[in-house]
């Protein structure tokens, strides 16, 4: 079938529904819809059998959805209606939430029903519930839809003849601030929740040291107290408040924007206070925090016989030069230990989406920064690329993209979860890129795949990842249970016999391609061309990570999602 996906944005889901639709054969395009968006001129030169929209705020016009059918997605429960829908779900600690299909009509979200799935509910953010157990109903939910329609004899169900017993959900209005306000003095579980229901957006906004702030991100801290709503410790940048109870992390914090000013950004929470922080004790995060009292690490280790884990969790998968210093300190921790299997990652949403954007941007020299960055994330790969006395596994429980995705493939082995997206390219962010893809990424796939997978900028399920060579397993399983399946994995791969002789023919041939080439050599190229872009300020890269961390719309569909884009792209790859 011809379908098109329209959509606010690429985002996460968008991608994942584009990738799943064209993994089953489907003629995919995408459009992005903004409020002056003439959509019904927009469908009708596409002509699409279908059109189905994963993350859309504007309502779809009659014009539009009386001349072909449109499938909504919207991240709420059968009968559940408005904007807010998974911020409501964290906030009142539903334990279920769902996903439902429903056709445009004249009112937001009271369609008929062509498909729905149920989801847990688990304690995390809701951006990470969104990204997991959200787009995996939603994608059972779109795939069931997508089946029916395509029957040709499924009529949908009218919401009004569901059983009342169906209809879990009901009309909610957006959530405001008023809603999500915070009071210091509320247990830790209390104001945990109302930090996750806001992040990773907006944030909650409240006062800190006398200035308005919005609050990102929040994680229960059980052994520090205080009086509540004061500043206790700093951590790896992130900063603890009192509760009534205990206390709780909270990693990054953004300005509100004053009138007319551009829009504002998350910053690390000890950056963006800079001098007004107070002195605080910094208090180290344990590598391994065991079953103890709550506490807020973004880098741990553990051990388990032959095996050891080294997990990781940056707020939005980016990685500053601070991030990878650390994570690289901790990855040589890892590497004294007499284990013969090492996981890096292995825990649920973002693996790594690379240099940390945000950080460089508000940066007094945005080019140095730049260039501190990638080389900082060169030295983690490089670490993990030379490591010959073990066997590394890239374990990715969420999705990964540019330098991240090449973070990866610097391991022995990269394991997915099935429902991983990967963006394996640096286009759209105007990067040549560097640690190491050079080497690892055709190394892995060919050099014409990797020019294809740079140069088209496309997302990649993981089964299409494995096909071509990308990713090794995939791993099917929920957000929830992805850290216990590649823990059992990592066991019986430490326990094969043939793992001695694996780890010395991967040192024979890192031995054999330093030889040929050394790593240097493939730094040295990769970082030439990634200094001429940062210290050139003419270079589309500024503007774009300018736009990218402000969130600036842009203008259209970008070129590299057109349809004449996409349809070359049908021929082989993902
Ligand atoms: N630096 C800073 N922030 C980043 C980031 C980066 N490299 N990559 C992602 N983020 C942030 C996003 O701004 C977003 O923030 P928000 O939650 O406050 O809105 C959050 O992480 C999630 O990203 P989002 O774009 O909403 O997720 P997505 O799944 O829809 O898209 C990507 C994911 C990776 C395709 C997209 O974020 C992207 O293109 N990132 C930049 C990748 C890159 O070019 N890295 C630098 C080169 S190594």
């Amino acid at each position: 079938m011809r379908i098109l996906l329209i959509a606010g944005a690429f985002n996460s889901l968008t991608q994942r529904v584009h990738a799943e639709l064209g993994d089953r054969g489907h003629h995919m395009s995408v459009e992005l819809v903004g409020r002056d968006t003439p959509l019904a001129a927009v469908v009708r030169r596409h002509a699409p059998d279908l059109i189905v929209a994963p993350m859309l705020k504007t309502a779809v016009p009659r014009e539009v959805w009386s001349a072909c059918t449109c499938l909504i997605v919207h991240p709420g429960p059968v009968g559940d209606r408005g904007p807010s829908s998974v911020d409501w779900a964290v906030h009142l600690g539903e334990r279920r939430w769902g996903v439902t299909v429903l056709q445009a009509n004249d009112e937001m979200d009271a369609g008929d029903i062509w498909a729905f799935a149920e989801c847990p509910v688990p304690e995390v953010g809701k951006s990470d519930l969104y990204r997991n157990e959200i787009a995996d109903a939603a994608i059972e939910a779109v795939l069931s839809a997508v089946a029916r329609f395509a029957s040709g004899t499924y009529r949908p169900q009218p919401q009004d003849t569901l059983p009342a017993a169906r209809k879990a959900g009901r009309t909610r209005p957006p959530m405001r601030q008023d809603v999500r306000r915070i009071d210091w003095s509320d247990p830790t579980e209390t104001v945990v929740r109302r930090l996750r229901a806001a992040d990773s957006q907006p944030g909650v906004r409240d006062e800190l040291l006398g200035a308005p702030w919005f609050l990102h991100g929040g994680h229960p801290e059980d052994t520090l107290t205080g009086p509540p709503g004061t500043l206790l410790a700093t951590r790896c940048g992130a900063i603890c408040r009192a509760t009534g109870d205990g206390a709780v992390w909270i990693p990054e914090l953004r300005p509100p924007r004053g009138p007319g000013e551009p829009g504002t950004f998350k910053l690390p929470a000890t950056l963006a206070l800079g001098d007004r922080l107070p002195p605080l004790p910094e208090l180290p995060a344990p590598l391994d925090p065991g079953q103890g009292p709550r506490t807020w690490s973004d880098i741990r280790y553990r051990e388990d016989g032959p095996v050891g884990f080294l997990g990781f969790s940056f707020p939005g998968g980016a990685m500053s030069t601070d991030h990878c210093r650390r994570l690289l300190d901790a990855y040589r921790h890892a590497c004294s230990r007499p284990t013969s299997v090492l996981v890096l990652g292995g825990g649920r949403d973002f693996f790594s989406n690379g240099i940390h954007l945000n950080v460089i941007e508000a940066a007094a020299d945005p080019a140095e920064e730049s260039w501190a960055n990638i080389n900082a994330m060169d030295d983690l790969v490089q670490a993990v690329l030379t490591t010959t006395d073990r066997w590394v596994v890239a374990a990715l429980g969420g999705n990964a993209a540019a330098g991240g995705v090449m973070l990866a493939l610097a391991a022995d082995e990269v394991w997915c979860r099935s429902a991983v997206v990967l963006n394996p390219h640096y286009r759209l962010m105007g990067l040549y890129g560097s640690e190491y893809w050079t080497y690892s990424l055709p190394g892995r796939v060919g050099p014409e795949t990797a020019a294809r997978l740079t140069e088209r900028a496309l997302p990649v399920t993981a089964a299409a990842a494995q096909r071509i060579g990308l990713v090794d397993r995939t791993v099917d399983c929920a957000p929830r249970d992805f850290t216990a399946r590649t823990a059992a994995l990592a066991a019986r791969l430490a326990s094969a016999p043939a793992l001695q002789s694996r780890i010395a023919a991967k040192k024979a041939r890192r031995e054999r391609d330093e030889a040929d080439r050394p790593l240097a050599a493939y730094r040295d190229h990769e970082l030439a061309r990634m200094h001429a872009i940062f210290f050139d300020p003419e270079r589309p890269y500024h503007a774009l990570r300018r736009a990218f961390v402000r969130k600036e719309a842009p203008a259209g569909t970008p070129p590299h999602l057109s349809a004449h884009a996409l349809g070359a792209s049908k021929s082989r790859l993902p």
